[in-house]
């Protein structure tokens, strides 16, 4: 006998809770947002977001860093890197960063986030200062010569496929809250504009 997959939930009924979102984030003495880094693999997204977390920590902030690499290995095993499994994986990525942005804190993602509609959809999710898109950018050569996985020699050989750059695309933001080129400035002048733009957003 063959089985249909059954029909997504209905009856659901939103709880508001007792403790509000507002009253965590001033339990935390902060201001709660997602900063969500995106570009291509090799870009530096990963390194500016743990540099740039030790200094939140440092200063007594509480966040939380939500990594592509990290993710796929647990709420996201099993995703692939197609069209639609990197939908997905952005998807699900944006609703977790909106608990945390709920539950009080600053979170930084590091995902190539390839795509300019899956972007807005999870933007579309905050409020307009609470989603602070940052353009990691640096030019594919570099992040090729870079490869500091390996992955862009095996892409290139055909021995990883629907590789970002490679043979799938990456959308560049066409007007991110920041962009911060990697290919020219080191990282602690990176991470030091990242901080200042914080500031200026009140965030820190
Ligand atoms: S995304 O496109 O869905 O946003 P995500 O950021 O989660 O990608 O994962 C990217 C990381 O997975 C890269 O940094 C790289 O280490 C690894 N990876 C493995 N295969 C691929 C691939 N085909 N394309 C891009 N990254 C890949």
């Amino acid at each position: 006998m063959s089985q249909s997959k059954p029909a997504p939930a209905t009856n659901l009924v939103w709880h508001a809770h007792q403790v509000t979102r507002e009253q965590r984030a001033q339990q935390k003495k902060q201001k709660p947002c997602v900063i969500w880094l995106t570009g291509l693999s090799g870009s530096g997204k990963s390194t500016l977001a743990n540099a740039l977390e030790l200094r939140l920590f440092e200063a007594g902030q509480h966040s939380y860093l939500l990594d592509g690499d990290n993710i796929r290995q647990g709420l996201n095993k099993g995703l692939s890197f197609s069209v639609q499994d990197r939908i997905e994986n952005i998807r699900r990525i944006g609703e977790v960063a909106k608990l945390f942005v709920d539950a009080g804190l600053i979170v930084l993602t590091a995902f190539i986030s390839p795509f300019r509609a899956d972007r807005a959809s999870v933007r579309q999710l905050f409020k307009p200062d609470e989603f602070l898109e940052v353009y990691v950018k640096a030019p594919l050569d570099v992040c090729e010569s870079r490869d500091p996985k390996g992955m862009y020699k095996k892409a290139r050989a055909g021995q990883i496929k629907d590789f970002t750059g490679i043979d799938s695309p990456y959308e560049a933001p066409e007007s991110p809250e920041l962009v911060i080129d990697t290919g020219n400035s080191p990282l602690e002048e990176s991470v030091a504009v990242l901080l200042d733009f914080l500031k200026a957003r009140a965030v820190v």
